[in-house]
């Protein structure tokens, strides 16, 4: 299969009405599109076709009981997907939507359970990308979409990072530049007794909570350690016992006072210098200048969360194509988004973080 890179233009022209019809027209007849989300790029089928959705998990070999995100452009639709919306979760939606924040309830029989991986519930979110809600329009669906990437790898945040996963996979890729935010939705379960937050992401606890009041957390958020889990223990998004935005070298991180960490990773570089084998370092604006004999990108200021968050998963693509043997990084805990950045990096890192 021949996939389509389109560019989406600036301005307002025909070029774009042109194209988002026949994106459009590809969702309706069943095919898939690769667009932009204020998120990560997703990659689109119609959320009402068993058919076009097995396509999604053909092309990310993504194992089938891993459930995907409705995508739509109008809150109303939510009531043709779900049932028992309740008053904070129509709160949440007033407040957040469009935006980066997916919503679970029950669904409605029109949810085919090849879209949600078997389970009674549906994932919905309102995407606040002019490209996604326009298509998700053009289509006249609500549009299934997981993350745009091959299963296990970082999610892209660029047009050429899907290419580099989906050329030759799937029909179209539409082009609307960097996305915004860079790491996924925030996902809540509004179909339990009290809110409960499944995935961190741009929407943090703090924010839901001067909402809605008390929220709880799915623990598979915010261990640090395999082993802090059961065995059986089962997380409620079925997405997040996978090993996930894994670059392609091993990953470590370190934790600590920054300046002891700077000195380990540096003494580690050297050695590995020695035995031949090539670093990449994850470093912040302020401590680049401050590590040696290893390839080093910034992620950003560490005093500013929102653009770690944007270049994360660039940066572990990055390192791919500079094909290093290993990686090592700084941590950014706090209790807003850097508990969601944290959640990615120590799934790309295998859970491999060192206190130095
Ligand atoms: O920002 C985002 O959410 C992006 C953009 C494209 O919208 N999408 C995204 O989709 O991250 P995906 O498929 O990569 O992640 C969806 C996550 C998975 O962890 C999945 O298990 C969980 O949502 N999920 C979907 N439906 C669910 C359900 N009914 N119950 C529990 N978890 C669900
Ligand atoms: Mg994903």
């Amino acid at each position: 299969m021949q996939t389509k890179l389109r560019p989406y233009l600036d301005t307002n022209c025909d070029e774009n009405d042109i194209l988002m019809k026949e994106a459009g027209d590809i969702i309706k007849e069943g095919g898939l599109v690769a667009f932009p989300t204020e998120t990560v790029y997703g990659l689109g089928a119609n959320a009402l076709d068993t058919d076009a959705a097995k396509k999604i998990y053909e092309a990310k070999g993504r194992p089938s009981d891993n459930p995907l995100i409705a995508h739509i452009a109008d809150k109303e639709q939510v009531y043709v997907l779900a049932k028992n919306v309740s008053e904070e979760a129509e709160k949440l939606m007033e407040k957040f939507w469009p935006g980066p924040l997916t919503l679970i309830f029950e669904k409605q029989d029109i949810v085919p359970s090849g879209v949600t991986g078997g389970l009674n519930t549906v994932a919905i979110r309102m995407p606040d990308n002019q490209i996604a809600l326009k298509l998700i329009r053009s289509a006249g669906v609500p549009i299934a979409a997981p993350s745009a990437n091959s299963s296990g790898r970082p999610s892209p945040t660029l047009a050429g990072h899907v290419m580099e996963d989906m050329d030759g996979r799937i029909d179209m890729v539409i082009d609307g530049g960097q996305v915004d935010i860079g790491i996924e939705s925030t996902i809540v379960d509004m179909s339990g007794e009290k809110p409960m937050i499944l995935r961190p992401g741009f929407i943090t606890k703090p924010m839901l909570e001067e909402v809605v009041g008390e929220v709880l957390v799915d623990k598979i958020t915010v261990i640090k350690d395999k082993s802090q889990l059961e065995a059986d223990y089962r997380p409620k998004a079925p997405g997040m016992k996978y090993r996930h935005y894994a670059p392609k070298a091993e990953f470590i991180m370190f934790e600590g006072d920054i300046s002891k960490v700077v000195e380990h990773i540096n003494e580690l570089s050297k050695l590995n210098m020695e035995k031949g084998l090539k670093t990449g370092v994850i470093a912040t604006d302020e401590t680049i200048s401050k590590y040696e004999n290893a390839m080093v990108v910034s992620i950003g200021s560490r005093t500013i969360r929102e653009t770690v968050a944007k270049n994360l998963y660039k940066v572990l693509r990055d390192f791919d194509s500079m094909e290093v043997d290993i990686i090592y990084g700084e941590t950014f805990y706090d209790d807003e988004l850097g508990a969601a950045i944290m959640n990615r990096l120590i799934k790309a890192a295998g859970y491999r973080i060192e206190e130095v």
